[in-house]
């Protein structure tokens, strides 16, 4: 138990870094006063551009992605198969409620992509699927990254990935809807804001 809590420490200390808040402070901007107020990729390139939001992107992807990692190659083989779940969950967490910027950070997101990269591989082509046919009809990144969320308890029922991985997905599925809750509410309203350049699909 105490390795098994030093890693969930741990994944959570490293989700708390987050890629935009960091690169902000070395721009001298916090983007969560900025766009859409939230702490993540798309909001990034919304206000700093592309290099600005690449980078974001690439380091929360990465801390999801080592968070997991540490959990396949430090825990023991009896515990390995949830503890990465667990490893995965406290990185998106942390980027959720960061320690290190004030319990105020993202949406999971970009987190969530690096934890799947390493933990369930074969889950990644269908959210992004999801996440793309979404984003190219609506031009909504928000909407887009709920649907493909949604689509990974529906994923995991498909091809019945067993239960934990279940049990996962229902839960990160879960907060990203209520992470979004914003973006929702600003959908229904019709204010949310729009990528109006990367709508392909148009009826
Ligand atoms: O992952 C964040 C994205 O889905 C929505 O970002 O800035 O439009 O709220 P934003």
């Amino acid at each position: 138990w105490a390795l098994t809590l030093a890693l969930i420490a741990l994944a959570y200390l490293l989700g708390s870094l987050s890629g935009s808040l960091l690169l902000g402070g070395l721009r001298g901007v916090d983007i969560r006063t900025l766009g859409s107020g939230n702490a993540g990729g798309t909001n990034a390139l919304r206000t700093q551009g592309w290099r600005f939001a690449l980078g974001t992107v690439l380091i929360d992807i990465g801390k999801g992605a080592l968070a997991t990692w540490l959990a396949v190659h430090w825990m023991p083989d009896a515990t390995r198969a949830w503890a990465e779940y667990l490893a995965a969950l406290a990185a998106v967490a942390g980027h959720v409620w960061p320690l290190f910027h004030g319990f105020r950070g993202g949406k999971g997101a970009a987190t969530l992509v690096g934890a799947l990269a390493v933990a369930w591989p074969g889950a990644l082509p269908v959210i992004l699927v999801v996440w793309l046919l979404c984003l190219l009809s609506t031009g909504y990144v928000g909407l887009s990254t709920v649907l493909a969320a949604l689509s990974l308890p529906l994923f995991a029922l498909a091809v019945w990935a067993g239960a934990i991985r279940l049990g996962f997905a229902v839960v990160v599925a879960a907060l990203v809807v209520y992470t979004h809750r914003a973006n929702l509410a600003r959908l229904r309203a019709g204010t949310e804001s729009r990528f109006e350049r990367v709508r392909v699909f148009r009826r």
